[in-house]
């Protein structure tokens, strides 16, 4: 089903490449200035989209084995992810219901349990509580009303979704909006974690506005992908989440196997799959999966959040390999790795923050988004949307 979806989107592109041409929106839009660096904006953008809608808080070869855990913390909130003796996962906050402390560091581990290093205080593997020090002396305590706090957590496509809402009512199916059965198509479970890593950035925005952005990319980026890139865009929604692909003919720059295959002239249904799922891949409101062939099928799969003010932001990069690679391809995979880090940091987080002192001088009443950006458009109406919509209304707006 989704692959005829992904066959659709290759008709319409090869289409478009053509004729030379892409979708173009109705008009031009204006984003205020200040909602890139005003602090009640920012408060609001944390409270109720990062904290109402579930987050992208890892991948699932992140935690295979039974013990496995991540714990890191996401807009100020300790979370810890953990996968428990059956295989199934768990989130939870890292808070012990005792006083409060932390139980683990933030870093992965794995363990069959949790003991707070305070008190010892002990939790399973699904976060019961199942000892308390010298129980005796500290009285009566029903211990199963103080597990710890659970968090929705839901494994798709090889990825891992958790909410920071642990009362939430939004149901991951309308969230994802059909988009899980598309990214189901890299089959992430299986791939191999090559590197990650952790880059500063500006305003959470500001750097996503840039994951969703081709416009750029010939003008900013001519000394490291070259000039004869493409700044078209065609964009493509499944409710929030939006894929971001140049208008192609597809050729035998999309051939991962490295055959030299020419898909060009090749009826899009005899087109591979993996051919078929290039471009950038983002998940509202933080992440960007774009594929690369660096020492074999790869992707940078770029984890953005918010960092302590309105201009810090964080971003993970992992970089996935379809397969474990060989030395040689370990060496490209590195290369390519190295040369990401580069773009990123070098070009486009160092121009966000150049952006960023521009707009907080306050001398722009808004920012534009042509008619050729519709994917920032779409971007900002949604976060606006979200901020404006209640608590009990938030299911419908999916
Ligand atoms: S705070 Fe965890 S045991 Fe006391
Ligand atoms: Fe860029």
């Amino acid at each position: 089903m989704s692959r005829k979806k992904l066959e659709e989107i290759a008709k319409i592109n090869r289409q478009h490449a053509e004729d030379g041409t892409i979708e173009l929106t109705q008009k031009i839009v204006e984003v205020p200035a200040k909602y890139y660096y005003d602090q009640d904006r920012w408060n609001s953008e944390i409270e109720r989209v990062f904290k109402r809608l579930p987050l992208v808080l890892g991948i699932s070869s992140e935690l295979k084995k039974p013990g496995d855990y991540k714990a890191l913390e996401v807009v100020g909130m300790p979370v810890i992810i953990n996968r428990n003796s059956e295989g199934k996962l768990n989130a939870f906050l890292n808070i012990c219901r005792h006083r409060g402390s932390s139980l683990v560091e933030n870093g992965h581990g794995n363990s069959s349990h949790f003991r707070c290093p305070y008190h010892g205080w002990a939790y399973s593997d699904d976060g019961e509580l199942i000892g308390i020090s010298d129980n005796e002396n500290f009285g009566d305590l029903d211990k199963e009303c103080n597990g710890l706090i659970k968090l929705p957590i839901e494994e798709r496509a090889g990825i891992i979704w958790v909410n920071l809402d642990h009362k939430t009512e939004l149901s991951m199916d309308s969230f994802l909006s059909g988009y899980d059965e598309m990214l189901a198509h890299f089959k992430f479970e299986d791939w191999y974690i090559f590197d990650t890593r952790t880059l500063k950035g500006p305003n959470w925005k500001v750097a996503y506005d840039g994951y969703l952005d081709l416009y750029h990319l010939p003008v900013l980026h001519s000394e490291t992908f070259g000039t004869e890139i493409s700044n078209k865009a065609m964009f493509y929604a499944w409710g929030p989440h939006q894929r971001v692909i140049s208008p192609s003919r597809l050729s035998s720059q999309d051939d991962f196997d490295g055959e030299g295959i020419d898909y060009s002239e090749l009826p899009i249904k005899e087109v591979p799959t993996a051919v078929l799922m290039t471009g950038v891949w983002t998940i509202f409101p933080h992440v960007s999966i774009a594929s690369f062939n660096g020492g074999g099928r790869s992707v940078l799969l770029s984890q953005l959040l918010p960092g302590a003010s309105p201009e810090e932001s964080y971003t993970v990069q992992y970089y996935l390999m379809e397969k474990e690679p060989n030395q040689q391809q370990r060496k490209e995979a590195k290369e390519q790795f190295d040369f990401l880090k580069y773009v990123v940091k070098e070009e486009d987080y160092a121009t966000g923050l150049k952006l960023q002192k521009g707009l907080k001088t306050g001398k722009l009443e808004s920012v534009l988004f042509g008619r050729n950006e519709s994917g920032g458009q779409a971007f900002h109406e949604w976060v606006d949307k979200i901020i404006n919509t209640k608590n009990k209304d938030l299911s419908k707006l999916f």
